[in-house]
Parts: structure tokens; C-alpha cells; sequence
């Protein structure tokens, strides 16, 4: 339909973006729950914001539900949408970063898990923090039903409760807000991996060693991967 690109499928739930509010989204909504069969509720995702990088959600068509479960990387999760970060287009970029963990790991930002349940099924110590309570309850549910146990921490990550160089890999998924964090990620880490916003992967007070573009954020911001021994 004119004016949509496209959507972000979660289990059953159909995702779109705001783009112009010239669109009549319900009649999008609609169309989504005829042309594919498995979708049962639409939402229209509205900026996201604030610390937990949540978006405003707002009820298109279908049923009015938020908890959906869908697979990823051979695991299965049960999520809220509303009350967590989640983006199943960084499916790919997951498999690659957990296969470069190794030794004792650090998930800086777990959210609900998705990357610490990967580096757990590769049989890793890994431990999952977030500052989202009700994203880490998701990951504990979801740990128990995958049988996969890292362990779960709640905590700011502006003071991390780990003594200096606890965690032989660190990887800290907060491109917005990555700077404000560096020192503590730092101080922990023998090796840290951060996403970034910007023009171009540079990061002051951080020496890269590699580093890689994710994804275009915007006409001229991406989200590159950028990684260090620290
Ligand atoms: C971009 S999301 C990434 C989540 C997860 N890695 C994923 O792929 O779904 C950023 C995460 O940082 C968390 N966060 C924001 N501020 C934080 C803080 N001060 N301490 C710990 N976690 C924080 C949010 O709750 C959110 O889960």
C-alpha cells in the first residue's frame, strides 16, 4: 500500500512504522490480517524512547495483545512488546556477535535475552544485565523453558557490581546512549564489543581495534559494531 515499506513480523504480531501520518493505518492493519494468515494483531510503533528504548505502541487491527512467542536461532521466546526492546531484524548480526564470545561473558544490555541465550547455548558462562526489570523476568521465563541459565542481573550499568576485568568478552547493545557507559564497561572488560550511533565509527576514549557497519539508522547516522581489547 502506498506510503508503507514494509512491516516487522513478531510471532503473530505485525509491526509498523510511522511514516507519514497522511496514511490511514487502520485499512493497512486490515489488509495485513487478510494477506497473511499467521499475523492476528497489527500495531502502529510509534518513536521509541527513553532508557529501556521502548516505542509507543498503538492498536491497528486484530486482537489487541502485546505477548507474542516467536524463534530465533533455535530458541524459543515469549515476549511482551510493550514492556521491552525488541528488534527481530538483528536476528543475523546475533548469531555473528555470539559466535566471536568467548571465555567468562558480559550481555551489558540484555533486554530479554536474545543474545545471552544464544552465547548460553554454546555452553558459555554468561552473565545477562539490564536496568528493565520486566525484561529480565521474560529472560528468566524464557532461560527455564529453553533450559538455558545464564545468570541474571538487574543493575544501572552506569555502576556495575563486578570487580575490574571480571569478564573475558563484554558486549554492550545501547547505540543511543553507549558513551555515557564506556568507563564501567571498560574497567570490567578484557575485551569489549559496543554498538554505536554516529556518522562514522569513530568513539572518543575508545581505541578500536575492528569494526563493522550494522545497519542505516537514518540518512546519514548508522549503527556500526565497533570492538577492543581493553
Ligand atoms: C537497544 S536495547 C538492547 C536490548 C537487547 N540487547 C536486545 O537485543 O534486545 C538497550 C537496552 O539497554 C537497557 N538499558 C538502558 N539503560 C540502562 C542502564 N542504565 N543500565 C542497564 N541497562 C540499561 C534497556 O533497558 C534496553 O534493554
Amino acid at each position: 500500500m502506498k506510503g508503507v515499506s514494509g512491516y516487522q513480523l513478531i510471532g503473530d504480531i505485525a509491526l509498523i512504522s510511522l511514516k507519514t501520518s497522511y496514511i490511514d493505518y487502520r485499512a493497512v492493519g486490515e489488509a495485513l490480517l487478510k494477506i497473511n494468515k499467521r499475523i492476528r494483531a497489527v500495531f502502529l510503533k510509534r518513536r521509541v524512547s527513553g532508557d529501556f528504548r521502548i516505542g509507543e505502541l498503538i492498536h491497528l487491527a486484530g486482537e489487541n495483545r502485546t505477548v507474542t512467542t516467536y524463534k530465533e536461532g533455535g530458541i524459543t521466546f515469549t515476549i511482551d512488546i510493550s514492556k521491552v526492546y525488541v528488534n527481530t531484524t538483528l536476528s543475523a548480526e546475533r548469531e555473528e556477535i555470539s559466535k566471536l564470545a568467548s571465555g567468562k561473558v558480559l550481555d551489558a544490555f540484555s533486554g530479554y535475552g536474545p543474545v545471552s541465550l544464544r552465547i548460553a547455548k554454546r555452553r558459555l558462562y554468561v552473565v545477562a544485565g539490564d536496568l528493565n526489570y520486566d525484561g529480565l523476568e521474560m529472560l528468566r521465563y524464557n532461560s527455564k523453558r529453553n533450559k538455558l541459565y545464564p545468570d541474571v542481573v538487574l543493575y544501572d550499568c552506569h555502576f556495575l557490581p563486578f570487580r575490574e576485568k571480571s569478564f573475558d568478552f563484554t558486549l554492550a547493545d545501547n547505540p543511543s546512549a553507549i558513551r555515557e557507559f564506556l568507563p564501567e564497561l571498560i574497567r570490567v572488560s578484557k575485551e569489549l564489543c559496543v554498538y554505536f550511533l554516529g556518522k562514522k565509527p569513530i568513539l572518543e576514549g575508545f581505541n578500536v581495534s575492528s569494526w563493522k557497519k550494522i545497519n542505516e539508522y537514518s540518512k546519514d547516522l548508522f549503527i556500526f559494531r565497533l570492538c577492543s581489547k581493553c
